[in-house]
């Protein structure tokens, strides 16, 4: 393991609620430092407990957490002084302006005034925030609020920022313009980012490394290229003009190739295929051979949610491990 480079290693984490609810169930990860790190899984899959455990807010049951080299259990103020976790609900001051409120968080983590204002400053022009200066928070909408926030809890100069879930609900424009931010947090100040989001578009995009999550425990953890390539396994679509055609060439089609009945879509056959290619040119000829009518015939890369449904499917447990 080269510390240097590791922003937090968690080894063999455990957390059982008092109700006997074994939330996190050996989980071990690797957040490099200055990444943008996504963690992903279904509800309950112990992403808040995990959260809430590296910000030292819950004790594990057992395992380690190591954050910049501190160690969660014996060193978690230590640990305070280095992280920010910018909760679901934004906890800006709504009646005061984003200057007033950055100041004060600023008093809070007894910055001196004169580095403070800098400090202020170079957020506020790097984040473009300029425009909400003049009013209370309250005055603006959620997703800039949800900004303003994560704002405010750069003032402390975090080297890691926690964010649970920081685009939800929110809608195209809103999501960009957070995405844009957490991409500055980390190129312009170098600091390591870690979130949760239900959304596999946004880890997949702006994500360094993705971990995905499941009964408390981890069940993949790479880069978004390796992790759509992790199915090794490419699907064959065919198009037709109508419902009904797919529908009659479906029952026909079975006898070429191994189906299943979800692979039917309304106007398209969907499946998986070992073979891609034979697959392809066996079912071009057979359509062709047998005068079927077709829109068109082509093979499709798995997407990062084909992975992520795959993975996190129940009773298939076989293929996590
Ligand atoms: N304070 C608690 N006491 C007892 N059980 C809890 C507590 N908090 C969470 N749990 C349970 O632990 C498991 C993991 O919950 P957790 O909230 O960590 O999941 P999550 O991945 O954040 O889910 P979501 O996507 O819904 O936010 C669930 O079974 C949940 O019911
Ligand atoms: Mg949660």
């Amino acid at each position: 393991m080269k510390y240097e480079t590791v922003a937090i290693h968690v080894e063999k984490l455990v957390k059982r609620y008092r109700n006997g609810v074994q939330a996190l169930d050996g989980l071990s990860l690797t957040v490099n430092k200055g990444e943008i790190f996504s963690l992903l899984g279904q509800n309950g899959a112990g992403k808040s407990t995990l959260i809430n455990v590296l910000t030292t807010y819950l004790r594990p049951t057992s395992g380690s957490v190591i954050i910049f080299g501190k160690d969660a259990c014996h060193e978690a103020t230590e640990i305070r002084t280095l992280i920010s976790w910018v909760a679901q609900r934004t906890s800006i001051d709504t009646r005061l302006s984003l200057t007033e409120n950055m100041m004060f968080q600023s008093n809070l983590y007894k910055v001196p005034k004169e580095e403070a204002k800098k400090r202020m400053e170079a957020l506020i022009f790097c984040f473009g925030l300029e425009q909400y200066l003049k009013y209370p928070v309250s005055s603006y909408s959620g997703g800039i609020k949800r900004r303003l926030d994560i704002a405010l809890y750069m003032m402390s100069n975090p080297k890691v920022l926690f964010l649970d879930e920081p685009t939800i609900g929110m809608d195209v424009q809103s999501r960009m313009a957070m995405w844009d931010m957490i991409r500055k947090i980390r190129e312009d100040f170098g600091t390591t980012v870690f979130l949760t989001t239900h959304y596999l578009e946004e880890a997949d995009r702006l994500s360094d490394t993705i971990c995905i999550i499941k009964n408390g425990k981890e069940v993949i953890q790479g880069i978004p290229h390796d992790l759509r390539e992790y199915l090794q396994q490419n699907k064959l679509k065919i198009s037709f003009g109508s419902k009904e055609e797919a529908k009659s060439c479906f029952g026909r089609l079975k006898n070429v190739i191994s189906l299943k009945e979800a692979d039917l879509y309304n106007d398209k056959i969907i499946t998986d295929s070992k073979n891609s290619y034979a697959d392809l040119e066996r079912v071009n000829r057979w359509l062709l051979d047998n005068g079927i009518s077709f829109l068109g015939i082509e093979m499709i890369q798995p997407t990062l949610e084909d992975v992520f449904i795959r993975l996190t499917r129940e009773n298939e447990r076989e293929v996590c491990q």
